[in-house]
């Protein structure tokens, strides 16, 4: 068994590539330069371009295989922080070639990377089959046969359980809009408990698929496949569990990386708070050192979201403590780390989120019986996290359960992502609202506009037809507004023009476009149209056109997101207005930004 400390593993793992022919590439900065990502997610995203042949690695680096640690963020996992292997940010170990070697090399140097190197045994193995995995396999995949070759070499190499899964599973990319994809073959080690844990997934990009992965599982989209000119590696190896396995941990958090972090934290907190805080406290420093800011938008909104949980449990913690341990424990290694801006920093969104805070503990003391709706909303609303509302609420929320809390904030989560705007995935989609959809920042911008456009013509509708209009749907693409309401007749031309000039009107004016969180009952007495008023939670967002939210001409009970200002939206068109049923229209919109 090997005892080697987590910066003796960085160094294994680089001299090993360099020994093979690898240039060690420094990890890029989390915020990408490809604008359709938000976040860096893996290694292989600063070398996309050489993937596709668009630019030349050997004239860049001097070789066609490179190497690298990178730092990384993968929001699509910050709910499942706090088990034994989840994290925001994490560290990326991984080896590329583009067109230098492909998966004979790939294989046999993770193999003997593993087994020689580090001295570790291989549980099993997996490869790429079309029929392989659960029976979601994923359209397209029949395009892919299965990987032979792969599940060959494997098998030379004294490999014999080797397992096939499928589209969902082991097929790579792409990354963003499009870009490079292919099969992979996973590695899982056991852990000290004598679980399987997925360490290493080599991908052998083969293809490159001209949409989103989305668009590539669907296949639905009429997109296909197409070879690359020059096959690639790219392997990615999550650092955090491969030193749980090496050092014989049974979760990450009791790793070299996190003890530090861990010493420092009070006894008395949960295991899973501790969790949650070492990662977030973790990540907040990588991500104010790469220059993001806390901010109502996209990277800026993550750690906004990051820093204000730790700012609530910041009462029992020495916070700065914390932040000045990670920076001691990265900073060999991490250069850019700088323990002055991310102090300055925390201590900025500090001030601005205390206030909030003691809005919601305010609130709290007003609740006689704190349930698990009560909790959940105070979280939503405010930002007191579950262990807060626990501690500063005693008896009062004594039938307050962590499962049922967690349980109802699963279910919040899709009307939470609508409030925050964007599910903030490495790739797929980013905004999924279930009533908006978009898979892109071009999509984005136009169901924002086609979002707004709808609460425009809901108004105007009301104006021109009077209040017996009621909305009794919506669905909204990238293409168009569907917008369904009850009127018991057909709409004559001159009504229909009249409703698009009214809202064309609106959006010359160029109003803007704000939210206020209140509670229902106040938001009904604002005047706000809503739909069914079960629906809504106790506490809702109003969205409002115009200066203030008493003299706005529209204003909804609604999630968001919607643009910042109407000028946005361009021209709005009512491209079709039919009947869906007795009493029931529809109405089909479009824009022109
Ligand atoms: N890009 C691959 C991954 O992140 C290696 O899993």
């Amino acid at each position: 068994m090997s005892h080697l400390s987590s910066s003796e593993i960085r160094q294994k793992f680089l001299d090993y590539f360099k020994k093979n022919g690898h240039v060690v590439v420094p990890s890029s900065s989390l915020i990408p330069t490809d604008p359709s990502v938000l976040l860096t997610t893996a290694g292989m995203q600063q070398f996309k371009k050489y993937y596709t042949g668009e630019a030349d690695p050997v004239k860049d680096f001097g070789s066609k295989n490179t190497t690298s640690i990178q730092k990384s963020f993968r929001t699509s996992d910050i709910d499942e922080v706090g088990d034994e292997t989840h994290l925001t940010f994490f560290e990326m170990l991984g080896n590329f070639s583009f067109s230098g070697y492909f998966k004979k090399e790939a294989i046999g140097y993770a193999h003997e990377f593993i087994t020689k190197e580090l001295n570790f045994p291989i549980s099993y193995v997996t490869i790429f089959s079309p029929e392989g995995g659960s029976a979601s396999g994923g359209k397209g995949s029949s395009e892919v046969p299965r990987d032979e070759e792969s599940a060959g070499i494997w098998k030379d190499l004294g490999v014999t359980d080797i397992r096939e899964e499928g589209m969902h599973d082991v097929f790579w990319g792409p990354t963003g809009t499009s870009g490079p994809c292919g099969p992979t073959t996973e590695i899982y080690c056991k852990n000290v408990k004598g679980e399987d844990v997925e360490i290493w997934n080599l991908v052998f990009n083969e293809f490159f698929f001209p949409g989103s992965r989305e668009e590539l599982l669907a296949g639905t989209s009429g997109k296909k496949l197409e070879p690359l000119k020059q096959k690639g590696v790219d392997t990615g190896m999550g650092f955090e569990r491969l030193a749980m396995i090496i050092q014989q941990k049974s979760s990450i958090f009791e790793t070299d990386l996190f003890t530090p972090v861990f010493k420092i934290l009070p006894e008395e907190m949960d295991e899973k708070t501790k969790r949650v805080f070492a990662d977030h406290s973790r990540a907040v420093c990588f991500l104010i050192s790469d220059g993001v800011r806390p901010s109502n938008k996209e990277a800026g909104y993550i750690l906004r979201r990051l820093t204000r949980r730790l700012i609530a449990y910041q009462a029992k913690v020495e916070i700065e403590k914390v932040l000045k341990t990670i920076v001691e424990n990265y900073g060999a290694f991490y250069k850019k780390l700088d323990i002055k801006t991310i102090l300055s920093v925390f201590e900025d969104e500090n001030t601005k989120f205390s206030k909030t805070l003691s809005t919601g503990l305010k609130e709290l003391a007003k609740i006689s019986e704190v349930d698990t709706k009560s909790a959940f909303r105070l979280y939503e609303s405010f930002g007191l996290p579950y262990e807060t509302i626990k501690e500063v609420s005693g008896a009062k929320a004594g039938k307050l359960s962590r499962e049922e809390f967690d349980e109802e904030f699963k279910k919040h989560q899709e009307i939470s992502r609508a409030g925050v705007g964007k599910k903030f995935g490495g790739h797929g989609l980013i905004l999924n609202t279930g009533e908006l959809k978009a898979v892109n920042e071009e999509e984005l911008n136009k169901v924002l506009c086609l979002h707004t456009a709808t609460h425009l013509l809901q108004r105007a509708l009301r104006e021109v037809l009077g209040p017996e209009v009621k909305q009794t749907g919506s669905d909204i693409t990238a293409e168009r507004t569907r917008f369904d309401y009850s009127f018991p007749r057909k709409l004559i031309p001159e009504e229909i023009k009249k409703v698009e000039d009214l809202v064309n009107e609106k959006i010359k004016e160029d109003l803007p476009v704000n939210f206020k969180e209140m509670s229902k009952g106040e938001a009904e007495k604002t005047g706000a149209l809503f739909f069914f008023k079960e629906k809504y939670p106790d506490m809702v967002k109003v969205y409002f056109v115009g200066k203030d939210i008493k003299s706005a001409w529209s204003k909804e009970f609604c999630g968001g997101p919607h643009v910042d200002h109407t000028g946005i939206i361009g021209h709005f068109k009512i491209s079709k207005e039919e009947s869906i049923g007795s009493g029931q229209r529809r109405i089909k919109g479009v824009v022109s930004g």
